[in-house]
């Protein structure tokens, strides 16, 4: 087998037989106030703790590190196409903001332990903000910016944050997208307030204020004028952040993380997968809302002493060429973006990507949704660097499968994102017997605990539901359920075959179809409703609902019809946020359930895609899927 000969067989086997020496290396990687006395603790499976009595700091590691060997570097490239703004932060200008950002929180009584919800758009404030958590041991939330007041609500109750961090409006495609009224009403409408309200005026909004409570980050910065605040040692095991996502119910899970092993498998992620060398210049397209924007625009690249491209607008603003360019300005190593990204960019004029010099580009990397061959083709051909699709989720904070060019050039094959990363011990498990499937089986995509550094500690607040979530689905077998379909090929290559779980791709944006279904259903006319993903050509995957009315009488004509779908979208709209608003609402008077009352979502599914429905043994009335195919239909 091509995969079990070299360098890249060699680290990995080291890594699941010896995973205890394997990390124990690579966590030189780092800086330690105090070196970690045990490498793992695993007494208490499945909670594994990384790097026990070692003592660090991810802000430390990824600014004040670099003070000495490149402090008057690139460290932050705030570019924002909506506000036309361009701002170089050096390591040394980079710390001085953490540092001001740091003596803002510790004015306003935030202490190590206690959480910050930050909402904001892609600007650079938003960057200092989580860097000055991490300096002072206080539990950064970031909150998508794309989410509104229901969802935002939902993540305060949950993570109970003392201070939240907000600006007056975003831009996007030319237009003010105002945060502040969406964030009055998530806090009336949590029963949990916030002490403070640390607002950044960019001038684009005006953005009301509640007395006492909302505070001016201008104000309070010149107030903190040579103020230091030395960098608060954690442990290695301490929390550094809790990111929600979405599952197979409608509460969010806090996805939460430590600081030391996500420090050490950061920085290895750098080295050994995205080939980053200090000095070079990092372009993630994500947001900070999403775990790529955690892991590859805020930490991965500091930590690496790369710099990091923050950038606010859109890929086809001012015109399509916009991302090369600044990959040609800012002469950008290593790119990271969606496959999404790429089909919007080839529905473009070619001649925009020739335009620009992109030979500092050493490669592509893609994830969050699967890239389809077509896709990958075109952009590998386009850009004449390594495409590297990598597949990996919020939960994990770091590859789990990927070429790892670092280490060893693999091939890479079109639609697969490559073989196991070293420490994940991945396995394709046969749902029906939990045994290991052969070659080119399907299954489900499993990985033998311990998990490695960097992914989750446990769900926020709930261990038990950690438990019950991740490590339930296979008996006998102490494994991490990833819910998502999988297969690997006789050279030790995996695909990805979608989710055995409720749970949709938008764009390579994570979201539930539960919340998409209470929110509609908090719709007074709605009685019930079925919400499943359907194959997309664009966004992969688009959310489909299908709707029960109150009041049939309501909805008689077309017009009333399409009145009625344009409310339902804009409740979701305005609850959940425009990402996850539905492509479709029909209406039906019946949904396909099994006898015992089980929503039929992936029979829903199927007809949506034109597939089979499956086994319908079980079906309550089979009208009920009449009615969805005369949907489409008409
Ligand atoms: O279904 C898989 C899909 O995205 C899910 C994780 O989404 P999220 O938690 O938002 O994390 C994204 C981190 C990149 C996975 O369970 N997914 C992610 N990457 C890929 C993928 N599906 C296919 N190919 C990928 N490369």
């Amino acid at each position: 087998m091509a995969a079990q000969s070299g360098q890249y067989a060699q680290a990995y086997q080291r890594s699941v037989t010896d995973p205890q020496g394997f990390w124990a290396e690579q966590a030189h990687l780092i800086e330690w106030e105090t070196p970690p006395q045990q490498v793992l603790d695993d007494s208490n499976p499945p909670f594994s703790r990384w790097y026990v009595g070692g003592k660090t700091n991810l802000c430390h590691n990824a600014v004040d590190r670099h003070l000495k060997t490149r402090a008057n570097q690139a460290a932050l490239i705030f570019i924002s196409t909506e506000t036309n703004e361009e701002v170089t932060y050096t390591f040394a200008q980079l710390h001085e903001e953490v540092v001001k950002m740091a003596a803002i929180y510790q004015k306003l009584g935030v202490k190590k332990g206690d959480r910050v919800l930050i909402y904001m758009p892609m600007i650079a404030q938003a960057s200092f903000a989580m860097l000055a958590c991490a300096r002072i041991g206080a539990i950064h939330s970031v909150v998508f910016g794309g989410f509104a007041s229901v969802s935002l609500a939902s993540r305060i109750e949950d993570a109970k944050p003392s201070l939240i961090v907000s600006a007056d409006a975003g831009m996007r495609s030319g237009k003010v997208v105002e945060y502040k009224p969406l964030l009055d009403e998530a806090i009336r409408l949590s029963s949990h307030k916030p002490t403070h309200v640390l607002m950044v005026d960019r001038g684009l909004a005006n953005a009301p204020v509640t007395p006492d409570r909302d505070v001016d980050y201008a104000t309070l910065k010149s107030s903190v004028a040579g103020v230091d605040v030395p960098v608060t040692w954690l442990d290695a095991t301490d929390t550094s952040y809790i990111l929600y996502t979405s599952g197979t119910t409608g509460k969010p899970k806090g996805v939460q993380r430590d600081v030391g092993g996500y420090a050490v498998a950061l920085t290895y992620s750098m080295k050994s997968i995205f080939c980053g060398e200090a000095g070079e210049t990092f372009f993630s397209t994500s947001d900070i809302g999403w775990v790529v924007g955690h892991s590859y625009i805020i930490y991965g690249p500091l930590l690496a002493g790369m710099a990091t491209i923050m950038y606010e607008g859109t890929p086809l603003r001012p015109d399509a060429g916009i991302w090369w360019s600044i990959v040609e300005k800012y002469k950008v190593t290593g790119m990271f973006s969606a496959p999404t990204a790429v089909r919007v960019l080839k529905k473009q004029d070619p001649a925009l990507l020739k335009k620009y010099d992109l030979s500092s580009l050493k490669a592509l990397f893609l994830a969050g949704e699967p890239l389809d061959e077509p896709t990958g083709r075109w952009i590998s051909e386009s850009l004449g660097v390594p495409i590297v699709d990598n597949y990996w989720q919020t939960e994990t904070g770091w590859p789990m499968l990927a070429v790892q060019r670092g280490l060893e050039a693999l091939p890479s094959k079109f639609g697969s994102p490559g073989v196991p990363v070293t420490g994940f011990n991945i396995k394709i498990v046969s749902e029906t017997t939990n045994e290991e499937c052969a070659p080119n089986e399907k299954g489900v995509l499993a990985i033998m605990g311990p998990l490695p550094p960097g992914c989750m500690q446990t769900i926020w607040g709930d261990d038990e539901r950690f438990v019950k979530t991740y490590w339930s689905s296979f008996a006998n077998i102490q494994a991490y359920s990833t819910f998502d379909w999988g297969m690997r090929d006789a050279e030790g290559y995996h695909f990805i075959l979608g989710r055995t779980d409720d749970v949709i791709n938008v764009a390579g944006h994570r979201l539930g179809t539960r919340e998409i279904e209470e929110s509609i259903s908090s719709h007074a006319n709605v009685a019930e409703v079925a919400v499943v993903g359907v194959a997309d050509a664009l966004k992969g995957q688009v959310a489909v609902a299908f709707a029960i009315i109150k009041q049939v009488s309501a909805v008689q004509t077309p017009a009333e019809r399409a009145a009625l779908e344009a409310e339902i979208m804009k409740v979701v709209d305005n609850q959940l946020g425009a990402v996850a608003r539905p492509a479709r609402v029909h209406f039906v008077s019946l949904l396909p359930k099994t006898r015992s009352g089980k929503l039929l979502r992936r029979s829903i599914q199927a007809v949506c895609e034109g597939r089979d429905p499956g086994d319908l043994t079980t079906i309550e009335d089979p009208a009920a899927l009449q009615q969805i195919k005369d949907c489409l239909a008409g």
